[in-house]
């Protein structure tokens, strides 16, 4: 049985009460560890709330830049879209909460640590799988799955131990936030008929019709978001700058019906302005800084690495050879891509973003080849012996076998490779 424990603590109800719920009912200490992941928070506040619950020792880090460099710029070289949509945005935290923890359980010499995760998500098993990957000797312990309690109970159980609850947001969804954007579940969201509420948003305002447009440039190096209109900014800084262009034309709304790990569908709100812009970008630029058979097999490769990473295998040897690939393709995707919001319609206001141009100086995209003017320098007069070579077993076929054997009775719609 562990005797010290350390909890990825976020400072609301649940784990709030956990702190305390460990120390009674499993007789252990807990350190309580706060990541700072650009969710916004009072962390003296957080401080203050995990020693009233009990917690022997409370740690806040604050992981915005590493998570910027080292998580969320490793999914945009990814270009990382979950069932096409998802940035992975609770997926990505995570693995990193999970370091933070390991690290802290070796320097408050624990033996465990502990998240305040359901049975029924994700997050468990991103939190677990990471910690037996970085330390298998570690207990895991996840007390949510056991205790069975109902939000009253937890309410009931605070006001027992004396937890000031009234600073924990009482929200009617479950929000999971971090720089990288929002994640909205349960409430009325889970009948998938029903609208998300306007309540639901925090990110996004839909402007109607007849605002101003507005253009934002970012600049890459070599795969890197490094530059708003020509300011070097971080990355744990870029996205939500960007958020605050992008967010308030209504741009980064997801409803999606999603696939979780455990089997089961599930109905998630996703507001991500900036990571959603940023992604297009970067795959935009890549159109332009690619070679054809790289970029083909890297668009083949990024759904597996999104589902990876979203099963939980962040530390894992496939997600790390995927990584070695895609960081190879990188070396030239260097450039400025011109993104464009534009004001919706009424009533739902919801405006777009787009990219609107792009260059680069070591892109693939040569204009006197592409160009139809007099400066064209294509070899018009090897196209021929291309094309007709190109063609020739499909010629062969078809003279043979197909449309244009003799005796066929006419070429098209005649349900070509079958042979009478
Ligand atoms: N469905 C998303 C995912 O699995 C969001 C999870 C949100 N997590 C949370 N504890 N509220 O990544």
């Amino acid at each position: 049985m562990a005797k010290k424990v350390v909890l990825a603590y976020s400072g609301g109800l649940d784990t709030s009460v956990l702190v305390r719920w460990m120390t009674e009912e499993m007789g252990v200490e807990v350190v309580a560890l706060a990541a700072d992941l650009g969710q916004g928070g009072d962390w003296d506040a957080i401080r203050s709330r995990a020693l009233g619950a009990g917690a022997v020792d409370v740690e806040v880090a604050d992981v915005r830049e590493e998570f910027g460099r080292d998580f969320v710029a490793t999914a945009v070289r990814a270009n990382a879209l979950y069932e096409g949509k998802y940035p992975l945005i609770s997926a990505l935290s995570r693995p990193i909460i999970v370091k933070h923890l390991v690290e802290a359980a070796r320097r408050h010499g624990a033996d465990a640590i502990a998240h305040g995760c359901t049975g029924k998500g994700n997050d468990q098993v991103r939190f677990e799988v990471s910690s037996r990957a970085l330390a298998p000797d570690l207990e895991v312990i996840a007390p949510v799955r056991v205790w069975g309690f109902t939000r009253d109970d937890s309410i009931e159980y605070a006001e027992r131990f004396g937890i000031p609850i009234s600073a924990t947001k009482a929200s009617p969804y479950s929000v999971d936030q971090n720089l990288w954007g929002r994640t909205v579940e349960c409430g009325i969201l889970e009948d998938p008929w029903v609208m998300p509420p306007a309540d639901v948003y925090e990110l996004t305002v839909p402007r109607a019709a007849g605002g101003e447009p507005r253009e934002v440039v970012i600049s890459f190096d070599s795969g890197l978001p490094v530059a708003l209109d020509g300011r070097p900014v971080p990355l744990h800084d870029l996205v939500p700058a960007l958020d605050a262009i992008v967010g308030p034309y209504g741009y980064g709304r997801l409803d999606m019906i999603e696939n979780r790990r455990v089997g089961i569908k599930s109905r998630e709100i996703y507001e991500c302005p900036g990571a959603l812009a940023l992604l297009m970008a970067h795959a935009d630029l890549e159109s332009m800084t690619l070679e054809r058979d790289v970029a083909h097999e890297k668009a083949r490769l990024e759904p597996r690495w999104a589902e990876l990473v979203y099963d939980g295998l962040w530390y894992s040897p496939l997600k790390a050879s995927l990584d070695a690939f895609f960081a190879e393709t990188q070396h030239f995707v260097t450039g400025d891509v011109r993104l464009r919001c534009e004001p919706g319609t009424a009533p739902a206001g919801l405006g777009c973003c787009f990219v609107a141009g792009r260059r680069s100086a070591v892109g693939l995209y040569d204009h006197d080849l592409a160009t139809y003017t007099a400066a064209d320098r294509f070899r018009h007069q090897d196209a021929e012996g291309f094309v007709r070579i190109f063609g020739l077993g499909i010629e062969t076929w078809s003279s043979k076998q197909g449309p244009g054997r003799p005796g066929a009775v006419t070429g098209a719609g005649t349900g070509a490779g079958t042979v009478e």
